[in-house]
């Protein structure tokens, strides 16, 4: 094996009949409450509130009867600029969420609904913008 492929010896090895379990949670949703210190460049998702914005999501999400969803606090999922930052497994769709308001349309369109919320979605390419 050379220095090329050793990084990837896993994905080599699996059979290609092989499948993936079932979900273990229909929606894993990730909410970034890393803090920097004040006066950080990039600054950080809970100086605008992300810590809050995730312990109303859960509550939110109980009081929606979502059992099969699982709200977890993360650390920096480095699009610190765009924060708060949350991310929806299995879809990989990740949203900027800057109020209680923003987090029950995320909880009602996107996990409840199956739908997306485009005024919140960020996209694969979206930078912040220059300040
Ligand atoms: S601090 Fe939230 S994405 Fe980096």
């Amino acid at each position: 094996m050379d220095n090329d492929t050793k990084s990837f010896s896993g994905v080599g090895n699996r059979d290609a009949d092989a499948t993936d379990p079932a979900l273990y949670y229909r929606a894993h949703i990730f909410c970034c409450t890393n803090r920097r210190p004040a006066g950080h460049p990039r600054g950080c998702c809970a100086e605008r509130g992300s810590e809050e914005l995730r312990d109303y999501m859960k509550e939110q999400a109980k009081k929606l009867g979502l059992k099969d969803v699982r709200v977890n606090a993360a650390g920096c999922l480095d699009r610190c600029e765009l924060g708060p930052c949350v991310v929806i497994y299995p879809e990989g769709v990740w949203y900027s969420v800057h109020s209680k308001a923003d987090v029950d349309e995320v909880l009602n369109v996107h996990v409840k609904q199956g739908g997306r919320v485009q005024r919140l979605m960020l996209q694969p390419d979206q930078r912040p913008p220059k300040g």
